[in-house]
């Protein structure tokens, strides 16, 4: 599994994003646009970052009844991004949905996964609100095999899971994990995190870094102490 680093690109216009990636001067960082940006400046969006070279990962997590996922999926399936996601509380049945509507007819499709639980969320939150009273631990496990079952190729958790992720799905099993912050840095609304080395110790594939980069004075060369902490580079 190839490991990489990729930067949450949470702005708000077209113009902030690509004056963003302008500052890596022709290096190409494996990018995620979420709702903010994409529901701003639409679809072009990613068609303007793909032909820059990058790779994209599309976070919209979806999660809708099965017809609606696979329709929208067939939709995004025309983007060409690299990765995607839906909610894993979605049901299997959604899930598979949307691996369908994101099969091209050759066969293949982006890599796509299920986010478990946000990683703002706490244990205690998901009791009192959610009403889930498995631990957090036995809730991903359970969420990441039912994301397996339904043919997903990995999981969006928190890197301090994808240890328990990988035990229970196998090392194939693609983990995606937000919720990295520099041993340094402030916590934002994020609950279950840790550093981009320890992300590295316990599994994740890829890590998903926002603020930590987008928000800091030189955001190159934040990306790049994460880069070095994570694949040890
Ligand atoms: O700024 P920060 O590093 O907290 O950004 C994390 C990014 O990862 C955000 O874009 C957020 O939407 C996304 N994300 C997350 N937790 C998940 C899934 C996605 O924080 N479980």
């Amino acid at each position: 599994m190839a490991k990489d680093v990729i930067i949450a690109c949470d702005f708000s216009s077209a113009e902030q994003t690509l004056a963003f990636l302008d500052r890596f001067q022709g290096r190409k960082p494996f990018v995620k646009i979420g709702m903010e940006l994409f529901y701003a400046a639409g679809p072009q969006i990613v068609r303007d970052i793909k032909a820059r070279g990058h790779r994209i990962f599309l976070d919209l997590k979806l999660h809708d009844i099965p017809n609606t996922v696979r329709k929208a999926m067939a939709v995004l399936r025309e983007l060409d991004v690299d990765m995607t996601n839906v909610h894993a509380a979605g049901t299997v049945e959604m899930m598979k949905a949307a691996l369908e509507g994101l099969t091209r007819e050759d066969g293949t499709h982006p890599v796509l996964i299920a986010v478990t639980q946000l990683t703002s969320t706490s244990e205690d939150r998901m009791r009192k609100e959610l009403l889930i009273s498995s631990s957090m631990a036995d809730t991903i496990s359970h969420y990441a095999a039912n994301a397996r079952e339904a043919g997903l190729d990995g999981v969006v958790c928190s890197p301090l899971e994808a240890a328990l992720v990988k035990e229970s799905c196998g090392d194939s099993f693609v983990t995606v994990t937000p919720g990295i912050r520099f041993a340094d840095s402030a916590a934002d609304d994020q609950v279950r995190i840790t550093t981009p080395a320890r992300a590295r110790e316990i599994g994740s594939d890829y890590i998903v870094v926002g603020r930590p980069v987008t928000a800091a004075e030189d955001p190159v060369a934040a990306y790049d102490r994460c880069v070095r902490e994570f694949l040890g580079e």
